[in-house]
């Protein structure tokens, strides 16, 4: 019995635990209900009653050896596994999270769309700046001095005596340019233009307009419609048509509003185009001849036409966007969405 009981000891002394399985091999072997140690305190029942105390403590002594290594190796295998553990958070064979690339803004999309439409037929690209004087945006578009249309315009001034202000539209520009250039002029004019609005759904204090100027001898009306006509199908599709409704503005005149017909219906009536079949998308008309000689050239011989289309509009008619404050949030779930290469 004491022999068998040092056989075990050395055993246990010499077992090898390198992994969880060994180390729970060891348990069964030694610990375990069915383990050597527990048969070897059913076999002290035979030893001789006077030896038994004495063997019964070498066994005492044996278990907690047992219980000793165990607990021993079981430490040491929990800190090696602990670095193992960090070393599998690097799996290498997973796959790369892709890198995602942004993507244009719809804004962006359509304006760059109308312009490379407008070049087609000949228009070069001009700008002008946002913090306008009050010649630029309104006196020299004849504008009369003090006149409500100045409050019309809902517009930011940025000085008391009202001369430094966010420019209201896009045709400060067509000014700059009649004043800087000789006939014929042939541009458009994309910008971010400012009102003093409450922001809804439906209005902005910020927003973009592409503005539009031919002037040249002998321009006409006729001009304005082919051109329009031909951006209106270009844009929205071969079939649309287009209508011009009488309206006013202080530098054009006649002026006009106009229409196209509605791409969703097809003229047929639907909610985008209010039942009507026809969907506004800007203002135009002839420069009028105070404008032209404001920024001295000579109506007697030139004339010209202009347009001012808003870009926010055009895009809600073609993505059929319903609220304005999306073009501003920046919302990636609403951006993702447009995908282009213009
Ligand atoms: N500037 C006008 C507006 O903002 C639009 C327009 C431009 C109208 C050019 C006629 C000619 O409402």
């Amino acid at each position: 019995m004491v022999e068998k009981i040092q056989r075990v000891a050395q055993e246990i002394e010499a077992a090898q635990i390198g992994n969880a399985a060994e180390l729970e091999q060891f348990r069964i072997a030694y610990i375990g209900r069915k383990g050597a140690i527990a048969s070897l305190f059913d076999d002290l029942k035979q030893v001789a009653p006077e030896q038994r105390r004495q063997v019964g403590q070498e066994l005492n002594q044996l278990k907690n050896l047992a219980q000793a290594r165990f607990d021993q190796a079981q430490e040491q295998l929990s800190s090696t596994t602990a670095g193992t553990a960090t070393e599998a958070a690097f799996d290498f064979t997973l796959p790369p999270v892709p890198n995602t690339l942004g993507t244009r803004h719809p804004l962006s999309l359509v304006r760059s769309e109308i312009v490379r439409i407008f070049e087609r037929i000949g228009f070069n690209v001009a700008d002008g700046p946002e913090i306008e004087d009050d010649w630029h945006n309104f006196t020299a578009l004849n504008f009369p001095e003090n006149h409500p249309a100045r409050e019309m315009q809902d517009t930011f001034f940025l000085s008391e005596d009202r001369d430094k202000l966010l420019r209201t539209h896009t045709s400060n520009v067509q000014v700059r340019l009649m004043e800087n250039q000789k006939p014929p002029l042939r541009s458009i004019m994309p910008g971010r233009v400012y009102r003093n609005e409450a922001i809804s759904a439906r209005a902005h204090m910020m927003f973009h307009q592409v503005e539009g100027l031919y002037v040249n001898k002998g321009v006409s009306f006729k001009d304005l419609k082919e051109t329009l006509y031909y951006f209106a199908k270009e844009m929205f599709g071969q079939d649309t048509r287009i209508r011009f409704r009488p309206s006013f503005f202080p530098f054009t005149e006649p002026s006009a509003e106009i229409d196209i017909s509605c791409f969703i219906c097809k003229g047929e009536g639907c909610n985008i185009c209010k039942q009507s079949g026809w969907v506004e998308i800007g203002g135009a008309g002839m420069v009028d001849p105070n404008v032209l000689s404001n920024c001295g050239i000579d109506p007697e011989v030139y004339s010209g036409f202009a347009f001012g289309m808003g870009i926010e509009r055009i895009t809600m008619l073609k993505y059929q966007i319903r609220d304005l404050r999306l073009f501003t949030e920046n919302d990636v779930r609403f951006l993702r969405q447009f995908k282009g290469v213009i």
